[in-house]
């Protein structure tokens, strides 16, 4: 007998919408020594051109661990770029418009202040250890 939940068909909507659904990844990594050194190369203007000033007031607030989120920050930006690309291939993002926000348990989410892709929802993770941060990212169009 089949299982009950193999029985189950989606609606012919559901499954209409199913196909249009665009779905994109991305993912990237980051070397905190490099990271570290075009920071410094790249300074203020660096900082404004990637990060904007909840992302940077989130890190600066984690002091013996600053680099660590904003590197994992650069990475999730690059990533969501990535992702992004891969379901509207015309669109560009600047990575500052690429925002990373904690809700109140710390789960990452992404806020794209660009108002023509409001159409996208991202999804995004990430980690960071000493040396590297990693982040994935996936975008639904
Ligand atoms: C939350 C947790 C998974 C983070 O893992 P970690 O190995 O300590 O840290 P990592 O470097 O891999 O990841 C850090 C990133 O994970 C993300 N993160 C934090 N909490 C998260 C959560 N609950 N769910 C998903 N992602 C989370 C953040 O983006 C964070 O980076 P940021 O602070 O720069 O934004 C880990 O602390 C844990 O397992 N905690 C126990 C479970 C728990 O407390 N859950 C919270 C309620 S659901």
């Amino acid at each position: 007998m089949r299982h009950r939940l193999l029985q189950r068909r989606p609606s012919r909507k559901k499954r209409q919408q199913l196909l249009r659904q665009r779905i994109g990844c991305g993912v990237d990594v980051i070397e905190l020594a490099r990271f570290r050194r075009a920071m410094t190369r790249g300074g203020r203007a660096f900082m404004r051109r990637i990060f904007t000033a909840q992302e940077e007031a989130y890190a600066r607030r984690r002091r013996r661990t600053t680099i660590l989120h904003l590197a994992g920050r650069f990475a999730a930006k690059e990533a969501v770029i990535k992702a992004m690309s891969q379901v509207d291939p015309t669109r560009v993002v600047a990575m500052n418009q690429v925002e990373v926000r904690n809700d109140r348990w710390g789960r990452p989410h992404i806020v794209l202040h660009d108002p023509s892709s409001k159409r996208i929802k991202v999804h995004v993770s990430l980690s960071h250890v000493d040396s590297v941060a990693v982040a994935s990212a996936i975008a639904i169009l």
